[in-house]
């Protein structure tokens, strides 16, 4: 263990000064020489460099000042025969022209519609990038040749990737119906929705997490690009999911001196993340929710024992919790039992 680490630290200092090097100076440089001699290759650096955000300009040929020879016809082309698309691409953080990552600060609808000459001249759809009528594979390479970092870093290979949905399945470039991201759908729920029928119909049961009541998103708990956990979900990379809920929920985290099982296991073994007809969210009904894994207790762990049905306090208001409350763990030096 120790000499892994001391290695992976080496390598990565390593790394760090080679790219020191060879990438510092020549950005240093740029300003020292006059602005009139930064190459695009610098540029990219230095771009790369400032931006603190997530998306990076990787294209080498993605750069102002592409002239005619190399394919580009420019946006005042593309507009006077396409205005609307001009238009409503001007309200969107694509049109930040000021913003050297964005495709305005590069070039502007050919960064996605490809290099556009013969296309301008002809009149033909068949020579520009037409974004229905391509692979989801080739969408997603117009797309992440600037997303492919922050929330879009583990598409490759995620679910969704893997089920041949792209970019342009949930968000729309010229088109959006959300207020947020650029959604196809008005919210979340109706978009995730579409496939996910019975997550969506879950939410409306009379126990859900609050995303009906605009509290909670599906995009809350999931990156819908891929993630490092199971089930996509956002945060942690442990095997299970609960790093979804102790992010929000963390007194439930613990550690604690009495630690209950199947919490440190899966929230989900007892609560249904997307909503139940029981009450908090339980999977099953009190008390067979314990009853599925506890058949034999000290006590019987049936509500049936004796003649006291109706009044057993296995059977009436929290039921088993009635009296083991500190069900998610418990620090009280009275025992394991779950008691206080
Ligand atoms: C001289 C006019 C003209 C110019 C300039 C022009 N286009 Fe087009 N474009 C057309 C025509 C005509 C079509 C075909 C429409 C059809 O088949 O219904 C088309 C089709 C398209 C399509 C396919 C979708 C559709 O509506 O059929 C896209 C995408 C497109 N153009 C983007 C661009 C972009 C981006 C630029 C600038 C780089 C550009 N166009 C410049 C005339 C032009
Ligand atoms: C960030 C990438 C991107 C940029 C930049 C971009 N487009 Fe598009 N364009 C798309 C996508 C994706 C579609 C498919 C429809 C959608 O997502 O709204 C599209 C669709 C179109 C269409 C076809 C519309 C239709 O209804 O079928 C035209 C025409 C078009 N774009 C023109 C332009 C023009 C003109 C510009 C520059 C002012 C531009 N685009 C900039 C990605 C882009
Ligand atoms: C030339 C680089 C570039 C390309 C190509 C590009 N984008 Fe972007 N995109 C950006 C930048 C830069 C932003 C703004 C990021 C920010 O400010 O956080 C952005 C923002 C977005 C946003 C967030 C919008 C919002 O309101 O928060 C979405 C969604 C998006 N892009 C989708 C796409 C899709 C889909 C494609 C492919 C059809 C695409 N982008 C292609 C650079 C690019
Ligand atoms: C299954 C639907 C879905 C797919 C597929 C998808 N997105 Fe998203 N994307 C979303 C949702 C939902 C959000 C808003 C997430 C949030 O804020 O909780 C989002 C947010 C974003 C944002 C803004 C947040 C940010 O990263 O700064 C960008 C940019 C973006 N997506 C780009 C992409 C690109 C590029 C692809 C293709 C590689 C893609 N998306 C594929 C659903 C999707
Ligand atoms: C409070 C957090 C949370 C919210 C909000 C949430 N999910 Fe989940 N979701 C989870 C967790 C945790 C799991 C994993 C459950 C498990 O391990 O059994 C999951 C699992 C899933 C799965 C995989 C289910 C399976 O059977 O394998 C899908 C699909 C899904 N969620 C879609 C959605 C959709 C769509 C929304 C929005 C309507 C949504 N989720 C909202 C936490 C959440
Ligand atoms: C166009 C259909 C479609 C849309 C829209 C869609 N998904 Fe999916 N999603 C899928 C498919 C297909 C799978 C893979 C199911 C499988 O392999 O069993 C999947 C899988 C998942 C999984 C489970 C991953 C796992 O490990 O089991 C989660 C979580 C999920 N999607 C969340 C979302 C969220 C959140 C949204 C909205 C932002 C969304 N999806 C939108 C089609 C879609
Ligand atoms: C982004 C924050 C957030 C995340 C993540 C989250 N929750 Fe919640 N949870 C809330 C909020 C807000 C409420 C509503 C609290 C209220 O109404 O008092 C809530 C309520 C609950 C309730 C009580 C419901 C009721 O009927 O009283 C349970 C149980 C619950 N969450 C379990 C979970 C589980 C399990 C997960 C992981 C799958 C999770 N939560 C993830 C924020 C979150
Ligand atoms: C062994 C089953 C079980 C597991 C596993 C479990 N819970 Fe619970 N949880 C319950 C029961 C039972 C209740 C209702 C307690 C009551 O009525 O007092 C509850 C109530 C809750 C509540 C609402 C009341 C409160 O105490 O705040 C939240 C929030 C919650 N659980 C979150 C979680 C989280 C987060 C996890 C995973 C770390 C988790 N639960 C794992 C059984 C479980
Ligand atoms: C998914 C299975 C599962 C569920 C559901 C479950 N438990 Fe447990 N429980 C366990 C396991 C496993 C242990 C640890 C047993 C051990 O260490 O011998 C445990 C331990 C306990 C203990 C401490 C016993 C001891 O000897 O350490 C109590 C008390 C307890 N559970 C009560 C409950 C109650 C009350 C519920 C319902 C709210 C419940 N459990 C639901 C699996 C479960
Ligand atoms: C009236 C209070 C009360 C109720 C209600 C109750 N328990 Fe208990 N439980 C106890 C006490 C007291 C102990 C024993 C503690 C000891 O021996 O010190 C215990 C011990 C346990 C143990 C650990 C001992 C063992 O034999 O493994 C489990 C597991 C358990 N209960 C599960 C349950 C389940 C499941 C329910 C609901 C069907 C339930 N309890 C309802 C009071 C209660």
């Amino acid at each position: 263990m120790g000499t892994r680490r001391v290695l992976i630290v080496a390598t990565g200092a390593a790394a760090l000064m080679m790219f020191a090097l060879v990438a510092l100076p020549e950005v240093q440089a740029a300003p020292a020489s006059g602005a009139s001699q930064v190459t695009p290759a610098v540029r990219a650096a230095a771009v790369w460099l400032a931006s603190p955000e997530t998306v990076e300009p990787s294209s080498p040929v993605a750069f102002v000042g592409q002239s005619q020879e190399d394919g580009f016809v420019g946006d005042e082309e593309c507009r006077s025969c396409h205005p609307e698309q001009g238009d409503s691409y001007d309200l969107t953080k694509h049109a930040r022209e000021l913003d050297a990552r964005t495709p305005a600060g590069t070039t502007g609808c050919e960064s996605c519609h490809g290099p556009a000459l013969e296309h301008a001249e002809e009149g033909d759809a068949a020579l520009i990038n037409d974004f229905p009528l391509m692979s989801a594979e080739d969408v997603t390479e117009v797309c992440t040749e600037c997303h492919n970092r922050g929330e879009q870093t583990f598409w490759q290979g995620s679910q969704h990737n893997g089920r041949d949905l792209t970019c342009t399945t949930c968000h729309s470039v010229h088109a959006e119906a959300s207020d947020k991201a650029q959604l196809v759908k008005s919210t979340q729920t109706e978009l995730c929705g579409e496939c996910h029928q019975d997550k969506a119909a879950k939410m409306l049961r009379a126990n859900h997490m609050p995303v009906r009541e605009g509290k909670l998103e599906c995009g809350s708990c999931h990156n819908p690009h891929g993630s490092a956990n199971v089930k996509m979900v956002r945060m942690g990379t442990s095997m299970t999911a609960n790093d979804a809920c102790t992010e929000c929920h963390a007194e439930k985290r613990g550690p604690f001196l009495w630690e209950h099982a199947p919490v440190q296991e899966n929230c989900a073994s007892c609560h249904d993340p997307h909503g139940s007809s029981n009450d908090r969210m339980l999977t099953a009904k009190q008390p067979m929710l314990c009853q599925r894994c506890h058949a034999h207790t000290r006590h019987p762990a049936t509500i049936y024992d004796d003649n006291n049905v109706a009044t057993s306090s296995r059977a009436y208001g929290r039921s088993c919790v009635n009296c083991h409350q500190t069900i998610h763990g418990s620090n009280h030096p009275a025992g394991k039992f779950f008691q206080r």
